[in-house]
């Protein structure tokens, strides 16, 4: 039994809480365990979001279950240059307009992902950067219509996504890079403050949850990335830190937390943007896997969230019926079971992982 503040809490509001926990009981089985996970979240001043495709809003189960829980919508994938943006002169928003529609009619807001990676590009900028000035040209034209396309609606935009290269600290070899050097950051941030005033503007990137060395090296080049563009005035508002864990990897709360000190001393709110849980090292039975990704899940929210410059946390996707987890060779389980890495299972009931996203949620200091 932990006895820190958190845990009396939690065992205060149980106690307090016991005879609407007890009537909660008796609620259908997608309402056990007592409010959604954004009523929880809104109560901190937290939102709480999912990643959806389009192919999810025919499954209508799937995609009330991530209405009722989340009160923030990204696009899994339909936002990436490739969707949008398949010719240098056609742009094509049908998806994502989709997904907002739907993220509207159910009290969700918006988030774009991503407008610059170096996945998901289209075939034909390749042979359309080949000067600086036409790469400039290009990077700016993308970055305005799409974000003019969303202007005064969105919650926030990816703006560059993986942008720093694994293993070294340098930034990633990506076709802009080699067309504009290390400036093509600054000017996609720079466009997509002039294309929308009130937009967050934020810098996405993965590995730097956990305490291995390499998400150590990951750690400060991105500090060093975000303290240059603060010197430089790019405007920025948030990092974005994927959080797509792996039980079975070290994980240091207090590497984390002193990370997340450090970005918010810059000014700079900090977005939990894609949490999952990796599971493919864990054994084949349920309940002890499931057990294992939810105290994962607690210790890292735990942890993160004591950061009042946390603000949102989104999981990507809402159910083990969909996880891109099980389409990738290096998260996909040897045992050919599906990964259990979301807080819903494939029923759409509440799972262990859920319970620990509430109970981290319930603790958290309010923003
Ligand atoms: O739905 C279409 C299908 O109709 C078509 O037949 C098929 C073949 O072209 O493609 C299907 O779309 C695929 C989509 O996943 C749905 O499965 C896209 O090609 C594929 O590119 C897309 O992959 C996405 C991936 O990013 C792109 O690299 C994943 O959904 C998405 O979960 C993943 O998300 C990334 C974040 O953007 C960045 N952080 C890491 C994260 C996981 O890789």
């Amino acid at each position: 039994m932990r006895y820190d503040r958190r845990s009396i809490l939690a065992a205060g509001l149980a106690c307090a809480a016991a005879p609407a926990l007890a009537r909660s009981r008796q609620q259908s089985l997608a309402d056990a365990d007592g409010p959604p996970l954004r009523a929880r979240a809104a109560r901190k001043g937290l939102l709480y979001g999912v990643a959806l495709q389009t192919r999810n809003l025919a499954d209508t189960p799937l995609a009330e279950a991530a209405a009722r829980e989340a009160s923030l919508l990204v696009p899994e994938y339909e936002a990436q240059w490739r969707i949008i943006h398949p010719e240098p002169q056609r742009y094509d928003f049908r998806a994502i307009d989709r997904l907002e529609a739907f993220a509207r009619s159910h009290d969700m807001q918006f988030r774009g992902h991503s407008l610059v990676w170096h996945l998901l590009m289209a075939q034909w900028i390749q042979g359309a950067i080949e000067t600086r000035a036409s790469a400039e040209r290009v990077l700016v034209d993308h970055v305005t219509t799409v974000v003019g396309h969303g202007r005064g609606r969105m919650h926030s935009w990816d703006v560059v996504n993986e942008a720093i290269a694994d293993g070294n600290p340098e930034l990633r070899r990506t076709p802009w890079l080699a067309a504009l050097g290390p400036d093509y950051i600054d000017i996609a941030f720079r466009a997509a403050r002039a294309a929308d005033e009130r937009l967050l503007l934020t810098y996405n990137e993965y590995g730097i949850q956990h305490a291995d060395a390499s998400s150590d090296r990951k750690r400060a080049a991105v500090l060093r990335l975000l303290e240059g563009m603060r010197r430089r005035n790019v405007p920025i508002d948030a990092l974005g830190v994927q959080s797509h864990l792996s039980a079975g990897l070290p994980f240091d709360a207090e590497k984390l937390r002193r990370f997340l000190a450090e970005v918010a001393g810059m000014g700079l709110q900090v977005f939990l943007t894609e949490l999952d849980v990796r599971d493919r090292d864990l054994p084949g039975d349920e309940d002890p896997r499931d057990q294992a990704v939810a105290d994962l899940t607690r210790r890292y929210l735990d942890a993160a969230l004591d950061e009042r410059a946390v603000k949102i946390v989104v999981t990507w996707g809402v159910s083990d019926r969909h996880s891109w987890l099980n389409d990738v060779a290096q998260s996909r389980r040897a045992d050919g079971r599906r990964v259990r890495g979301l807080p819903l299972d494939e029923g759409l009931a509440r799972k262990p992982m859920w319970r620990a996203m509430a109970a981290a949620f319930d603790g958290a200091p309010a923003r």
